[in-house]
């Protein structure tokens, strides 16, 4: 539950939209659905049964299996990419959080709350208004912390289970409304009929971080949570599940997003603004709109909810585990640590000139220039496969695969089939495709995958 939780959130209906359009639609969705099923699942197995087996978190799991070692660089960095994502995945969890507000009270209010936070349907007076942003940045990151400083994670893991359901019926409700729209169905082909002529080494590395980012991989996060599994918990099952039910949330965010915006005429939207340019798009033409589109984002502001606490975990988990530092106190220097790198990000969709257009990388490997979408380049895609690879090879060769097995053959009706297939994918054929996409961004080979 709790790693669904940390799997479903703004990666699904913010993100995954967002890098669709960035890189040319369909074919991007193909590989991401590609790399799920072979890498991203098997990899998951792995992160799971290794905190099982060490009922450790993954700096101390990994130094466990081999103590003094160099690998400890691998949790390490797993550590740095926590606090990298959540500084600007905060950033959008305020917005979320904002938007809110946004849709239920400019409908009502044409004066105060309209003026600081534009109309129902304007993104930009939104999200240039540093008075704005930085402050719901800060206040969730203070929800954020407060659940954690109470250890009342289960809690909002409980009301999240009841709330998810919701938020499904929704999207369901959102996708027919969406594909009944005239004009959708260049929306609907842009994201399903796959053109892999566009495809290049930035394009592979973006749907392979995509599957990572989603499934909440690559820093070890995992390893945590399967430290709190019980031998008579099937990792298979449990992996496929969530698996499953993440990459169904992604699709279907898709498929409201991309019909709707072919046949609204927004085409020109894209990078991290998107969903909220589209969504309130959609909102603000149903009757009722205002209504459905607050408990949209009241839904979606608890699904990032539970992922946010999930990355506020790991740096937390480490210090208190390997400093022997007070939980209750440290949580809060973490998250103030965690809010001040994240107020760049804050200021880059408009705020600051210099931030907006901060470039750095190449164009054809992050299209857009603010500097949310850059760092986000470094650390959910870049750091996320490193960490993912630096981890695979561990579990694979240094640990072991056959060791990894039998701990997943513990409490698994199933997985004996797979035993041979899973212990070559994870010593060779993960690493080396994930090694190779990463070589790939300096477009060293000329063939596609
Ligand atoms: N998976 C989450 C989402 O899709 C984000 C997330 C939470 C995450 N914890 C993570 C991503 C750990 C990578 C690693 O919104």
């Amino acid at each position: 539950m709790a790693a669904s939780g940390s799997a479903i959130g703004l990666g699904n209906i913010w993100r995954f939209p967002f890098y669709v359009s960035d890189n040319g639609g369909a074919a991007f969705v193909f590989l991401y659905l590609v790399f799920v099923i072979i890498i991203g699942l098997p990899y998951m197995m792995a992160e799971f049964a290794l905190g099982r087996h060490m009922h450790k978190n993954g700096v101390g799991a990994i130094a466990g299996i081999k103590p003094g070692s160099v690998w400890k660089v691998a949790g390490l960095l797993g550590i740095a990419t926590g606090i990298g994502i959540l500084s600007y995945y905060g950033v959008i969890a305020g917005w979320t959080f904002g938007y809110v507000f946004k849709t239920a009270l400019t409908e009502i209010d044409t004066g105060f709350i309209a003026q600081a936070f534009g109309g129902p349907t304007e993104f930009g007076k939104f999200a240039s208004n540093a008075g704005l942003v930085i402050p719901l940045f800060f206040l969730f990151m203070l929800i954020t912390t407060v659940v954690v400083y109470f250890g009342v994670e289960g809690g909002i893991e409980k009301w999240s289970k009841i709330l998810m359901p919701i938020l499904l019926v929704l999207l369901v409700g959102l996708i027919i409304y969406s594909n009944t729209l005239e004009g959708s169905s260049e929306g609907l082909k842009f994201y399903l009929l796959p053109d892999f002529s566009e495809v290049t080494g930035g394009t592979v590395l973006a749907a392979l971080s995509q599957a990572f980012f989603s499934l909440s991989l690559g820093m070890g996060l995992m390893i945590t949570y399967g430290s709190y599994l019980s031998k008579r918990e099937d990792i298979l099952e449990s992996t496929l599940f969530i698996g499953g039910f993440d990459s169904m949330i992604a699709l279907m965010s898709g498929l409201i997003i991309f019909p709707a915006l072919y046949a609204l005429g927004a085409t020109s939207a894209g990078g991290a603004e998107l969903v909220f340019v589209v969504f309130p798009e959609i909102f603000a033409k149903i009757p009722g709109g205002a209504i459905v589109g607050t408990i949209f984002f009241v839904l979606l502001s608890v699904a990032a909810l539970t992922s946010t606490i999930s990355l506020l975990e790991v740096p937390t988990a480490y210090l208190v585990d390997e400093f022997k530092m007070n939980r209750k106190s440290i949580v809060w220097f973490v998250s103030l640590f965690i809010f001040i790198v994240g107020l760049p990000s804050a200021l880059s969709a408009g705020a600051s000139d210099f931030l907006t257009n901060f470039g750095l990388f190449p164009e054809y490997l992050v299209k857009d220039r603010d500097f949310l979408s850059q760092f986000g380049f470094i650390f959910g895609d870049l750091s996320l496969s490193l960490g993912a690879l630096l981890i695979s090879i561990f579990i694979g060769w240094i640990w072991g695969a056959g060791n990894a097995s039998d701990e997943l053959e513990i409490g698994s009706k199933n997985f004996k089939k797979f035993r041979k297939i899973w212990i070559f994918m994870i010593r060779f054929f993960i690493p080396i495709v994930v090694f190779l996409i990463l070589l790939n961004i300096f477009n060293v080979f000329d063939f596609v995958f």
